[in-house]
């Protein structure tokens, strides 16, 4: 597995060839080979005749010892991949199988990240934080409506305590930087519709500005390196976020959407604009975006009255000024 190699480069000084197969009990050729595939996965790696290898950026990997510590502390079990192909996927299976509540799932790397809409979430590696959070709620499935919307509200809130004051939410579930999209949050839920629900709650954040994936993706996406001035350490970004969506999924289970209305508004990247609506399978809708309802419903202030629109395939997108 190339992170075997990654995790003894450091950025500052070269680490040679030999002691790097020592250290690993490999070939030199194994090394190598470990090397190159790590380049493939897109990490820069300088190597210099007679030095060595160097990473060409510092990379914060995950740091066991801590994040068990920190996570723990918080009530959390947290459980750390190297790779995997989705975390959703993976914890969304062993909440099947009676996975505890409040289990964490983090991975260096994912295979096959997904997105909202059966897209991709590509996330390269050591430039990213990929993590699902298994929540089992006293309220049925039918009393989830909004939770994702709560989510947002907690992530921006962990960025906001970081120093970025300028992240905010966009309906129904994205967390932008400047207009362009710095995470992203993926719920799946599991349970019937009258017991206690059970929600995997996927957050994937853009740490490092990485041009090749804004290359890749064909979109901006912003990052929190861009953001801060200095790519944040990635465990304190994960433990940051676990605070606040300790504190935000308590309230959800005992009070719903409803106490995080005004606090959702305040942050909404396009409230008050004029956006149109599309997805569903209906035409386009323009209108203004007046605000969410304690479902989490967008308030579409039409020529023709206000409308309801439910979070779901609907897509949202910024018009030309009006
Ligand atoms: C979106 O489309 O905006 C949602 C992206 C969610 C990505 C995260 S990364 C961790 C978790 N595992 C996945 O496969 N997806 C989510």
């Amino acid at each position: 597995m190339p992170l075997s190699v990654l995790k003894l480069l450091s950025h500052e000084d070269f680490r040679s060839g030999e002691e790097i197969s020592r250290r690993l009990g490999l070939s030199r050729a194994s090394v190598h080979n470990l090397v190159e595939r790590a380049r493939a996965l897109g990490v820069d790696i300088q190597a210099v005749r007679g030095r060595g290898y160097r990473l060409a950026v510092p990379y914060s990997w995950l740091a066991p010892a801590r994040l068990d510590a920190g996570a723990a502390a918080l009530g959390y079990r947290l459980h750390i991949h190297d790779m995997l192909d989705s975390t959703n996927t993976h914890l969304l299976a062993a909440a099947q199988s009676g996975q505890a509540h409040a289990s964490v799932v983090v991975a260096e790397m994912q295979t096959r990240g997904r997105g909202r809409r059966g897209r991709e979430w590509l996330a390269p590696l050591g430039s990213s934080l990929a993590f699902s959070l298994l929540w089992r709620f006293q309220r049925p499935l039918t009393a989830l409506s909004g939770l994702s919307l709560a989510v947002g509200v907690g992530l921006v809130r962990a960025l906001r305590a970081m120093g970025l004051q300028a992240a905010q939410v966009k309906w129904p579930n994205d967390v932008l930087l400047g207009g362009k999209k710095l995470a992203g949050i993926l719920i799946e839920t599991h349970g019937d519709m009258l017991g206690a629900a059970a929600a995997v709650i996927g957050i994937g954040i853009n740490v490092r500005a990485d041009l090749a994936l804004a290359e890749r993706l064909g979109m901006p996406a912003a990052s929190l390196e861009e953001g801060l001035g200095a790519a944040p350490d990635r465990n304190d970004v994960l433990l940051g976020v676990l605070t606040a969506l300790a504190g935000v999924l308590s309230e959800f289970d005992a009070h719903g959407f409803k106490p995080f209305v005004l606090e959702w508004e305040a942050m909404h990247a396009w409230q008050g604009l004029p956006v149109s609506v599309t997805g569903m399978g209906r035409d386009t809708l323009e209108g203004r975006a007046a605000g969410v309802d304690e479902s989490g419903s967008l308030r579409l202030e039409t020529a023709v009255g206000v409308q309801q629109i439910y979070s779901g395939e609907v897509g949202l997108r910024r018009m030309g000024q009006s």
